[in-house]
């Protein structure tokens, strides 16, 4: 029997509680929600992104029906010196030679739509003052739809034109080919559907950006995760970097191991928000990067930089918030948006561990919101796991510098979520709240989303002091996935949310305003977990030896251990055993093997197993 006490007065749950977490791993950027169809478009790939990679990667030199020609990159005179490379195309015969593009595993074009084909150009000498631009198969037999780009001229200029494309082709390639002999610079090649969300330029992927809009997510939280503060100094996520003009953004090797072409910036995150009436939470390094450790050996930004940064970090309030006259909001206002986009919350920070260096920086920062912009809320870390040393020391620093709300993460087993559902209950009401910024169960099944539905109305029913919630990692494609699990996944052309997602939108779409008492009586005892018989770890010893087996541990190489498993949960498989310690068995006669279920493991993902071993007789 389940009570309501509906005289109750109730607690109020905060009216931002369940948002969305977007962060570019697993491509979830470029190649995935931003909707740009040509990889490495500006010739900026190379070995800080992947060992392997470099300037032409994603492109071919095209030499067909008698064309010659070459293929190479320059860094004189570039568009821009943010983008120094570029393409330089030189076609040695009457036929024009070209350059082809693969795109993102493909580039996925449908009959009756209208894509945007643009490029920076300029002849280098020669009469080819034309390109023409053709999406086709992948072969190169078929056209499906073609646009010429031209005049060209000596200096670097803009040109675009509309591809109508006649023929659906998941896999189709885009080609530039020079109409005539000569040699054309060409750099940001881009290939644009129009249709992307909301008809946006420079959008988002049109199916993607729904099913993250259908969360109807009260907050966006952005760029990261580890990626914005990056991996060292030098990659740290600068916002003011990633607005303006697509050629002068600075772009940059992405800390999951890809590319960063900004595309998607912080002018697009924001105007998504807006298009999806989801609040901006944007989070900036709080001075120092990843695990608080650069390349370099440098923890933090050094000291004389500290202002600059501090500076940079007050713009983004600016340039987000202020009138479209001031300094920063007319830059924003330049852009396209004149009213402001009305930023409440500010992350500073992320899993970073609370050493002096992140200290000095992050009260710095801090200081400096508070005294210029005491209207914005600032969220403050709990490194990188609730209950870890680093969330201890965070809650105090929390404590120390009165924020008025901190971020915790949990990458858990879904056993650790259900056991956890009452610990808000005894939350200090007073103390800085929560943004429970990153959690998951394990993987993506019903026995994982039933766990984070428990968690989530622990939340609700506590939704006094946990202010704002976000399931992470938000998005993963296909063959590119580098996260288990993930809320949605997708390829070029299907998008595949899974039952974790629906748990969300349950929650999220019905969200309640207070939280009322209730009784259960009569509840039937919790069912014993399901077993998984195909994930399992086997122990034994060969025969005339006995061994005992303690203190066992599986989990995750990405995320914690598992709770010891009960002692149940070992069968014998031969021989005699019997429990043993701490989540242990024991061999009590000579024999050879047990076995214990891992009903938690997911396919696909390396664990790692830790057991301590004890031979107790024979060989
Ligand atoms: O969500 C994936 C990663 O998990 C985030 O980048 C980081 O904050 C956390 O460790």
């Amino acid at each position: 029997v389940v009570e309501v006490d509906t005289r109750a007065p109730g607690t109020a749950i905060s009216t931002d509680l369940f948002g969305a977490f977007f962060e570019d791993l697993n491509y979830a950027a470029d190649g995935g929600l931003y909707a740009e169809l040509v990889q490495n478009r500006s010739f900026e790939y190379g070995p800080a992104d992947r060992p392997e990679w470099h300037s032409l990667t994603a492109w071919e030199l095209v030499e067909r029906d008698g064309a010659a020609g070459s293929l190479t990159v320059s860094t004189d005179d570039p568009p821009h010196p943010a983008n120094p490379h570029y393409a330089v195309l030189t076609s040695t015969t009457a036929a024009g030679a070209g350059l082809r593009n693969e795109g993102f595993d493909g580039i996925p074009v449908r009959a009756g739509e209208t894509y945007d084909v643009s490029v920076f150009a300029r002849l280098a000498g020669g009469p080819a003052d034309r390109l023409v631009a053709r999406i086709e198969s992948r072969d190169g037999e078929r056209v499906h739809g073609q646009a010429e780009l031209g005049p060209l001229g000596g200096a670097w200029r803009r040109h675009a034109a509309v591809i109508a494309c006649e023929v659906t082709d998941p896999d189709a390639r885009l080609t530039l080919t020079a109409a005539r002999p000569g040699t054309i610079h060409l750099d940001l090649v881009s290939l644009f559907p129009q249709a992307t969300f909301k008809g946006r330029p420079n959008g988002l992927r049109a199916d993607l950006a729904q099913t993250i809009a259908d969360l109807k997510p009260t907050f966006l939280r952005f760029p990261g995760g580890c990626l914005a503060h990056g991996q060292g100094l030098a990659n740290m996520y600068r916002w003011s970097e990633t607005i303006g003009p697509l050629h002068e953004r600075r772009q940059q090797f992405n800390i999951w191991h890809y590319h960063q072409s900004m595309g998607l910036g912080y002018y697009e995150y924001f105007q998504f928000c807006e298009d999806i009436g989801a609040k901006p939470l944007p989070v900036v390094a709080a001075g120092v990067c990843c695990q608080n450790s650069d390349v370099t050996g440098q923890a933090g930004i050094p000291d004389e930089d500290m202002d600059a940064y501090i500076a940079e970090v007050l713009a983004l309030v600016e340039w987000a918030n202020g009138p479209a006259d001031s300094p920063w909001g007319s830059v924003r206002a330049a852009a396209g948006h004149p009213e402001p986009f009305g930023l409440e919350y500010l992350g500073v920070g992320n899993e970073d561990a609370v050493t002096d260096t992140f200290r000095d920086c992050f009260s710095r920062i801090h200081d400096a919101l508070r005294e210029h912009h005491p209207e914005i809320t600032v969220i403050g870390t709990l490194g990188p796991s609730t209950f870890g040393e680093d969330w201890e020391k965070g809650w105090a620093f929390a404590r120390e510098r009165n924020l008025p709300v901190v971020d915790e993460h949990s990458y858990k087993s879904p056993r650790w979520f259900l056991e956890n559902t009452r610990r808000f209950d005894t939350m200090d009401r007073e103390g800085p709240h929560l943004y429970i910024g990153e959690y998951g169960s394990w993987r993506n099944n019903g026995r994982s989303a039933i766990a984070e539905a428990a968690y989530m109305i622990a939340m609700e029913r506590n939704g006094d002091v946990v202010r704002l919630a976000s399931y992470a990692p938000l998005l993963a494609k296909r063959d590119h996935t580098q996260w288990l699990p993930d809320l949605i996944y997708f390829d070029n052309t299907n998008v595949w949310p899974t039952l974790n997602y629906h748990v969300q939108r349950m929650h999220s779409v019905n969200s309640g305003d207070t939280a009322l008492p209730v009784t259960v009586t009569g509840a039937p005892q919790e069912p014993s977990a399901p077993q998984n018989p195909r994930h399992t770890v086997h122990i034994g010893t060969g025969a005339g030896t006995r061994a005992e087996f303690t203190d066992v541990s599986v989990g995750p190489l990405s995320g914690e251990s598992e709770p010891a498993p009960d002692l149940g949960d070992w069968q014998a498989e031969s021989g005699v055993w019997e429990p043993y310690g701490e989540g242990g068995v024991r061999q009590t006669a000579t024999g050879t093997d047990a076995r214990l279920l891992l009903p938690d493991a997911v396919d696909g993902l390396s664990y790692v197993l830790s057991v301590r071993a004890r031979k107790t007789d024979g060989a």
